[in-house]
């Protein structure tokens, strides 16, 4: 067995993307791509690959999965062999697994985590040595940046001094071995040379920690104009990045109406000091949907505060479209006259930054006005374009209700009657759910394909219970809290309430798994595929709430219920009613 981290490691640096590219001619489609199926002959595309998701689907066939997947299927190999094709193109050596007499494990989380601490509280003691390098990094943080000794320590801000031995030396005294500060990335190891080295020097230091409070990673700044301006630590058995959130630790008791998204560590910082302590920022990656789903568990809305420049909204829209895709609420921060919260505060102060708060804009407002910053609305060209732009992105909106207010807003904006606008609008979004629906019946119609359906040859007997399986596969297959909900008892549902083989068995590993991807190894490609199938159905729905997943899961139930009666024999006392009920009918006949 290869460890989930070396996988997790491979398919993070394989761009799932760029490697189908090779195989197919990829066109983008919206976030995602399209491309002619390589595993099936088509005319027009059905082959989708979605980068948010990291995997890839043909609605056409049904194939599906991740990047090795997509190599097993394209180069026809085992699940061992793709992996180590996709290892080898990714520059990654798989470690040499110990025997199976079992050596000790090479790492203990609990005491990668004290490591950790140990770390964090070597590097803050060093903040406030008594030495020149101390106390430019000192400072640096205090006078460059304003930081108050409280914000220092409530952060556990430190220094990573620049000799190259101390840090190691002071790890080792302390009882952790060289394998360990690599492992947790604390060193790194020369391939060549096979020395260690430590990975932070001459920085002043972020300690990243988890919910629970764990210390699990760090980041590091320079303090002059150097490069590369952050370092952070790469993933650890006990750290992913896509899946932590700096502060969240701080935020999580004070974000459940509103949380503020930023863009780095210092905004971070500066938000919580001005007293808004519901602030957070993904690290050293754009957001990604793992992200998305874990702010789902702790808030409502989430108020997008990231740079003011093309790159920030740029990333603002990806972060807008990925958070809304679980549900989530979104506003937009607009500041003037400063790049970033931090700036902003420093030079406006906590009230004006508690002003812009509070006059954030929605999602439509954002759009509305980006659209007409593109235009000059005195060109009469100009204007039509506006308009229909505007009436576009009205017409995506689901709720009528809703598009009316915004038709009134653009009307205004655009001083044009509503009801010029309403017309439009309405028949682009008569347009758009006609395309909806044959689209809904295209689904249909392959799903019946399902009468020699080989990966779960009980569908055809029980389709109605087989799809409502498959709703509540693909929610915990996307969502781990999901998961959780199952596994502390709190959503009753067990592996018993699964009626067909295929898909109590994709139960089984989806709970081992824990929130993690399943293990695909005991997995046929084709299988891969139809769960693939079972999270993309569900990811392409507007609402994955826990209600919906609690309705699944009573569905599930009922159908399965409602399957058993029907297949149960009769029992002897069922029989004697019937034949009393045919005596009474011929009776009356005679
Ligand atoms: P910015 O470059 O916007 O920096 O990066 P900033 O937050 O304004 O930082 P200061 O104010 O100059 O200190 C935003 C975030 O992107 C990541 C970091 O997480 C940073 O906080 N980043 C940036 C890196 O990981 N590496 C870099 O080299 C730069
Ligand atoms: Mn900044």
């Amino acid at each position: 067995m290869i460890p989930r981290q070396v996988i997790d490691e491979i398919l993070a640096r394989t761009d799932i993307g760029q490697l189908i590219s090779k195989y197919v001619t990829l066109q983008r489609a919206g976030s995602n791509m399209k491309g002619l199926c390589p595993f099936h002959s088509e005319k027009t595309p059905s082959f989708t690959v979605f980068p948010s998701e990291n995997s890839f689907y043909c609605f056409g066939c049904g194939v599906g999965g991740d990047a090795i997947t997509f190599i097993r299927r394209a180069e026809n190999l085992d699940y061992v062999d793709a992996v180590e094709y996709l290892a080898k193109s990714a520059g990654i050596t798989i470690p040499e697994q110990p025997d199976r007499d079992g050596l000790l494990p090479k790492y203990d989380r609990k005491r990668l985590f004290e490591m950790n601490r140990t770390a964090a509280k070597y590097f803050h003691k060093c903040l406030y040595a008594d030495n020149q390098y101390a106390k430019v990094a000192y400072e640096y943080l205090h006078i460059k940046r304003g930081l108050t000794d409280a914000t220092i320590k409530h952060f556990g801000l430190g220094f990573a001094p620049n000799g190259y031995g101390e840090f190691i030396q002071y790890m080792t005294g302390a009882g952790y071995t060289l394998d360990e500060l690599v492992i947790g990335n604390l060193c790194g190891r020369d391939q060549k040379t096979g020395r260690v080295f430590t990975s932070f020097y001459n920085r002043v230091m972020f300690p990243i920690i988890d919910v629970s409070g764990n210390v699990i990673a760090f980041g590091g700044r320079v303090m002059d104009n150097s490069t590369p301006k952050y370092k952070n630590s790469s993933d650890t058995p006990i750290y992913n990045k896509r899946r932590n959130i700096y502060a969240l630790n701080f935020a999580k008791d004070a974000c459940a109406e509103e949380m503020i998204l930023c863009e780095g560590y210092m905004d971070v910082i500066a938000v919580h000091a001005a007293g808004f302590t519901n602030a957070v920022a993904t690290l050293g990656t754009a957001i990604t949907p793992e992200h998305a789903r874990l702010m789902k568990r702790y808030t409502k809305c989430v108020v997008i505060s990231y740079d003011m420049d093309e790159a920030g909204r740029n990333a603002a829209d990806k972060a807008m479209k990925m958070l809304e895709e679980v549900g989530l609420e979104v506003r937009l921060i607009k500041m003037e006259g400063a790049k970033d919260p931090d700036e902003f505060i420093r030079k406006f102060g906590a009230d004006r930054f508690k002003a812009i708060l509070s006059g954030s804009s929605t999602k439509f407002d954002y759009n509305m006005e980006r659209v007409l910053s593109k235009y000059s609305l005195s060109v009469p060209q100009d204007k039509i374009n506006a308009a229909n732009e505007l009436c576009k992105l009205i017409s995506e909106v689901y709720s009528a209700a809703e598009r009316d207010v915004y038709i009134h807003a653009a009307a205004k904006k655009l001083d044009m009657a509503p009801s010029v606008l309403r017309q439009d609008v309405e028949r682009m979004t008569y347009r758009k759910q006609k395309d909806e629906k044959k689209k809904d019946v295209q689904t249909v119609r392959q799903s019946s394909l399902g009468f020699t359906d080989k990966v779960n040859p009980d569908y055809v007997r029980m389709p109605a219970v087989a799809r409502c399986e498959e709703a509540v596969l693909g929610l915990l297959m996307l969502y781990p809290q999901y998961v959780e909900l199952v596994r502390d008892g709190k959503v009753d549902l067990t592996q018993n309430d699964f009626m067909t083989a295929f898909n109590a068995r994709v139960f089984a590993s989806v709970l081992e798994a824990n929130g993690d991807p399943i293990d695909q190894e005991n997995f046929t490609t084709d299988e891969i595929g139809r769960m693939t199938k079972m999270k993309i159905g569900r990811m392409e729905l507007a609402d994955n709430s826990e209600r919906v997943f609690r309705d699944c899961v009573d569905n599930l139930k009922e159908a399965a219920a409602k399957k058993r009666q029907e297949a149960a024999p009769l029992t002897p006392q069922d029989l004697l009613s019937l034949i009393d009920a045919k005596r009474q009918e011929q009776g009356q006949e005679e």
